[in-house]
């Protein structure tokens, strides 16, 4: 034995309710339920969000499953837009409760921590055709509102809350880069979005404060960390570099655990004038509700030079006005994700978080490798050998158990995904899990890495 993972470490995996419950009983329509209606083709082979993984009919079995493959915790979403009845009031669905209890009580039935988020991408798109969504501070209050329901349901037994999942792709998504509908390109709205969702996770932390539910749970947010490597050693470079980070990382980061914005981005926004509008008591909720844990994705690394190209602003301010984004030559990819695999990222995110964030309690709420056309690794009694996933796993465990050692408080590490589920665009194009799904017939079939984790977290290591 090498490898060896602090007491109660989390051996488990990840997936949203979007992505795997599928639409069956639900009352509103989320951003991407109305998407696929109007642009079905945008999506990888059409497949759109109705079934994906039917967990919403076959939670027992998937929770049965998880348990077997020795997943001590599992992390999905409420969905917004299944729970309540009415935005305004909060009013709760009876249905959406009540499947939001059965999964739960499955977890702990089969002595899986279950980790919850509020919202994973998943805005309904009522909010957003009334009010522009996150553009709004209405919509803030109510997901505050929408938040202690959740707490007031399932606080009894839900130990770790997560307001947000990657609010920053969010802004990217649906405001910069134009991968989420309405695929805006606004610099501006990009800017009072990324404010006002920091507010609102505030505002849900305030509210689980000031409801005591902190005396029976914590809180946290997921953010996909991207570290910025720059180019050369070159100031340029490095300056470059931090910039990006300022905006993809600490726009988040440093809100949720200190509390305040950077003050080079607030510096920086103003200057070109497009800071968000935000009142000093506004400033006094983000202060005083941060984070209790932080979970943090991790895909790829962000790798950047100082800007060679000029960018198009004829639409009006962008982020990559002040750097460009490095291809740098032989850098180890994922072809079918297009994503950089540089596992020792885990690392320096470990001692970043060590060394200037206070060491705040955390843990690698998603990390993974999505792979197309896994069927071909199918061996003669149909089980997927997915050693690719497995060396994956391994490598990013090792960096992460270095950082362990030198004193990063890290408590776990989730797989996305437990069992191959839908994604935004790329519908079923790659899969993730320790579990392969059929699509056509919904079985679901534990891959060589599932085999192999149910070891691992056995053995708390390797
Ligand atoms: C994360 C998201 O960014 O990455 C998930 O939290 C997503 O929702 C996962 O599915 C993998 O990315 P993709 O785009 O390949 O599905």
């Amino acid at each position: 034995m090498t490898t060896q993972f602090p007491k109660n470490f989390w051996w488990g995996a990840a997936t949203s309710g979007p992505q795997s419950e599928g639409s069956f009983n639900k009352i509103h329509k989320n951003v991407f339920d109305y998407w696929y209606e109007i642009e079905p083709e945008a999506f990888y082979d059409r497949v759109g969000p109705a079934v994906t993984s039917n967990f919403y009919n076959s939670y027992k079995e998937d929770i049965a499953l998880m348990k077997d493959i020795g997943l001590n915790s599992f992390r999905t979403s409420i969905q917004w837009s299944r729970l309540i009845k009415d935005f305004e009031t909060a009013e709760v669905d009876e249905d959406g409760a009540e499947f939001y209890n059965n999964v739960i009580n499955e977890c702990l039935k089969n002595n899986i921590t279950p980790v919850i988020t509020l919202h994973h991408f998943d805005l309904p798109i009522e909010l957003y055709s009334k009010y522009g969504g996150w553009e709004s501070k209405h919509v803030t209050d109510l997901f505050a509102k929408y938040a202690v329901k959740c707490f007031e349901l399932f606080s009894d037994r839900v130990k770790y809350w997560t307001t947000f999942n990657e609010p920053i792709v969010v802004v990217e998504g649906q405001y910069l880069y134009q991968f989420h509908y309405p695929k805006l390109v606004d610099g501006r709205k990009a800017v009072q979005v990324l404010y006002n969702i920091n507010l609102a996770s505030a505002k849900a932390i305030k509210a689980f404060r000031e409801g005591n539910f902190n005396k029976v749970s914590q809180i946290g947010i997921v953010l996909n960390l991207t570290p910025s490597y720059p180019r050369s050693n070159s100031e340029r470079d490095i300056k470059a570099a931090e910039t990006a980070d300022l905006f993809f990382n600490r726009s988040f980061l440093d809100t949720a655990i200190k509390g305040e914005f950077p003050d080079k981005l607030v510096k920086l926004l103003s200057d070109e004038g497009i800071l968000w509008k935000g009142s000093l008591e506004e400033a006094e909720i983000i202060k005083n509700n941060t984070i209790d844990f932080l979970g943090v994705n991790f895909y790829q690394p962000r790798r950047i030079k100082a800007k060679e190209t000029p960018v198009d602003l004829t639409k009006g301010w962008m982020p990559d006005k002040y750097f460009d984004n490095y291809d740098m030559p032989g850098r180890r990819m994922n072809p079918y994700r297009g994503w950089e695999i540089y596992p020792k990222a885990l690392y320096d995110i470990a001692i970043n978080i060590k060394n200037n964030y206070g060491n705040i309690p955390w843990y690698v709420s998603e990390n993974g490798m999505g792979v197309q056309d896994e069927e071909r690794f199918k061996n003669s009694e149909g089980r997927i050998e997915d050693d690719y996933r497995i060396d994956f796993i391994k490598e990013h465990l090792e960096w992460l158990h270095k950082g362990i050692e030198e004193g990063s408080n890290c408590f776990g590490y989730h797989l996305w995904t437990p069992i191959d589920c839908w994604s935004w665009l790329n519908a079923y194009k790659n899969r993730y899990g320790y579990i392969a799904l059929d699509l056509e017939t919904q079985k679901k079939t534990v891959k060589k890495s599932g085999c192999w984790i149910k070891e691992t977290s056995k053995k708390n290591g390797f």
